[in-house]
């Protein structure tokens, strides 16, 4: 049935409008007619949070807001990484055919270097290992990611084919980034810099929880300026933000009404923002309602991490007999 599709995403706060509309509305659909694994990267996250204080909650509110969402335990594996730990086992032997030249030249970890001058973990250096690891102990083909994380994804083919090469067996697939195309949807931040993300700063994206008060008070305070003074002035990127976050919610004949405005310049930033608003709040709250029960339910987030845990060892014991059989490791008393 399809493909086997696979992908991460570190509990290192909740969930945004970005990552709703960018990814998981996109995971929802390909549940129906593929393999899908969703899996919460909590051995990821200690590469940046080595003290994760609020990891448990993280994970729950994380795993509330997937389900919330229309993941469907019962089509998808949604399982939590450190419940598989033989996620690890093969990390460490895909370690052993990892050199640090090639670990040292990957972004992520120059980025994170530069931004953690004090934490250089060898976690860090290694996050493409693990997160090979995830990708081929299910042997997936197909991991929806961004543009930032195409890179690991190209790693972990090299890691793939290394060790195909080496133990001369054809065990892990090639896996290839999953482009959604026109169906991308890109939420920028409020601030006018770039893309909805949670390391731009609280205050620059809308979270799924966020109450709707916490809603008001980031629109209301989102960068604009005093207005157009030209008809049919080009917009600055901020303000063209603003827009692009109104029309992934509220409907064309809003979009339209404040376009109007805009080209005429009579458009009132106060109504504007307002309207944003109310759409981006009406179009969370079922949302946040749902992320609410599910966060209270205890008993049914455990019994989804545990089905979970059961069908993704499933699969990752098949690999792992066969990494293991490959390398020679075996039990021999
Ligand atoms: N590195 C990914 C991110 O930061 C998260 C992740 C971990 C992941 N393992 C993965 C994504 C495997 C896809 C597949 O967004």
């Amino acid at each position: 049935m399809g493909e086997i599709v696979l992908s991460g995403i570190r509990p290192t706060g909740p969930l945004h409008l970005g990552n709703y509309m960018g990814a998981v509305t996109n995971f929802v659909k390909m549940q129906e007619n593929n393999r899908c694994y969703f899996f919460v990267a909590d051995y990821h996250s200690l590469t940046t949070h080595p003290l994760a204080e609020h990891l448990q909650e993280n994970i729950k509110q994380v795993l509330s807001e997937y389900l919330a969402a229309g993941i469907d335990p019962n089509k998808s594996t949604l399982y939590i990484q450190s419940d598989l730990p033989e996620t690890a086992e093969l990390y460490l032997y895909l370690n052993m055919n990892a050199y640090i030249g090639e670990l040292e030249r990957t972004t992520t970890y120059k980025d994170k270097k530069s931004k953690q001058p004090t934490n250089i973990n060898a976690g860090l250096l290694t996050y493409p290992t693990l997160m090979a690891a995830d990708i081929l102990i299910h042997r997936a083909t197909k991991v929806p990611v961004g543009k930032d994380q195409e890179q690991h994804l190209e790693m972990t083919r090299t890691f793939g084919n290394r060790f195909n090469r080496m133990y001369n067996y054809d065990l892990f697939p090639e896996a290839t980034a999953y482009n959604f195309g026109e169906e991308l949807v890109k939420i920028p931040g409020l601030d006018g810099s770039g893309k909805m993300g949670k390391s731009e700063g609280v205050d620059n994206c809308l979270y799924l929880s966020d109450s709707p008060e916490a809603l008001k008070k980031k629109i209301m305070k989102a960068l604009t300026d005093s207005g157009p003074t030209q008809m049919n002035q080009e917009k600055p990127v901020y303000i063209e933000n603003l827009f692009t976050i109104l029309n992934a919610v509220g409907t064309n004949d809003t979009v339209q009404y404040f376009e109007d405005q805009w080209n005429n310049c009579t458009i009132r930033y106060g109504d504007f923002k307002k309207q944003i608003f109310e759409d981006v709040n009406a179009f969370l709250t079922p949302i946040r309602e749902r992320i609410h029960d599910i966060r209270s339910n205890d008993e049914y987030l455990g019994k989804v991490a545990k089905q979970g845990a059961e069908q993704a060892r499933e699969s990752a014991s098949a690999t792992m007999k066969e990494v293991r059989r490959l390398i020679g490791i075996k039990s021999l008393f």
